[in-house]
């Protein structure tokens, strides 16, 4: 497979030896762990319920890296996930429960149906727990292991999601916090990444370039961070980070990777630019 990192080839690979899972491989985020994580000496297991495009990733693995069908919110295919991992590779070092579905955007509460919010939880909160859950399961025996999920910076800031997806990623987000609390006695580490918008699928940036620019030019409107646009690969170096050996004592942080958007409220300095300048 093509590196697409071009620090992989200059630094020890900072992943040889682990065996990690990585869910909604598939696409976007997912997508782009796999290709470092793979680059960083690891053997991946791509789990999703996209087969034809995990295939094609994995088939760009070799020997280091399968595809295996998954739809996280069913447990018989969350331990076969973990079992099968497990019987190819012979451990499994990082599960990294990313996996996750939106609803609206913006739709409010009233326009929010309890089909909606089941459907949002059995995959993004039911399926962190239960890829948590069976990884526990076999990293606990070993005293050793890396559980990590995708929650969003919408667990900071209030009302940029819709309510739905923030209670997923608040449960989520508390999952990897309460994990930590039991784990840690195991060895096993627990934490969460928190990305900004990403023009990937699930976030407006579907299949063609035009799509992305448009959904890039939205988000960096609005971004805190200017002169750099976020893309899945910024996200899959945080989650690097957090599954290799550099983070051996990092338990419990949510590593929100959102360009200080969620730190800062600037209503306030504009109306004081404003109250002094009114004519400008
Ligand atoms: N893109 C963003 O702006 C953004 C921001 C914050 C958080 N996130 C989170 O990042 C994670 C990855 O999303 P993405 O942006 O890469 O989107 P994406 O749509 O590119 O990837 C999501 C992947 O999850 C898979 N998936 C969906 N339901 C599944 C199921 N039941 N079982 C197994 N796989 C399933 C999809 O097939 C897809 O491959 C999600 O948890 C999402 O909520 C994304």
């Amino acid at each position: 497979m093509t590196s697409t990192n071009p620090s992989a080839s200059s630094f020890s690979k900072r992943l040889d030896g682990k065996v990690a899972i990585i869910t909604g491989g598939a696409s976007g985020i997912g997508a782009a762990a796999v290709r470092l994580f793979y680059e960083n000496g690891a053997k991946v297991v791509i789990a999703d319920i996209q087969d034809d495009l995990g295939q094609a990733i994995a088939s760009k693995l070799g020997e280091n890296g399968c595809y295996i069908h998954c739809d996280v919110s069913k447990e018989d295919e969350v331990i076969n996930l973990v079992d099968s991992a497990v019987a190819k590779f012979g451990q499994l070092d990082i599960m990294y429960n990313n996996a996750g579905i939106v609803d609206g955007f913006f739709s409010g509460i009233l326009e929010t149906s309890k089909p909606d919010l089941e459907r949002l939880l059995s995959v993004n909160v039911v399926g962190s727990f239960l890829g948590a859950k069976h990884a526990a399961r076999v990293m606990i025996p070993r005293r050793n292991g890396c559980i990590l999920f995708t929650a969003s910076a919408c667990v900071n800031l209030a009302g940029f999601s819709s309510h739905a997806y923030s209670i997923t990623k608040h449960g989520i987000a508390g999952l990897a916090k309460n994990l930590s609390a039991e784990l840690g006695q195991y060895g096993i580490r627990v934490n969460s990444v928190s990305p900004f918008a990403v023009a990937t699928p699930i976030c407006g940036g579907n299949s063609t370039q035009e799509e992305i620019e448009r959904s890039n030019a939205f988000v960096n409107g609005v971004a805190n961070l200017k002169g750099k646009t976020l893309t899945p690969e910024d996200v899959a170096q945080a989650a690097l980070y957090l599954a290799s050996d550099e983070a051996g004592y990092v338990s419990g942080l949510n590593l929100v990777v959102d360009g200080g958007f969620t730190v800062v409220n600037p209503s306030m300095v504009n109306a004081w630019a404003q109250f002094f300048n009114p004519n400008e």
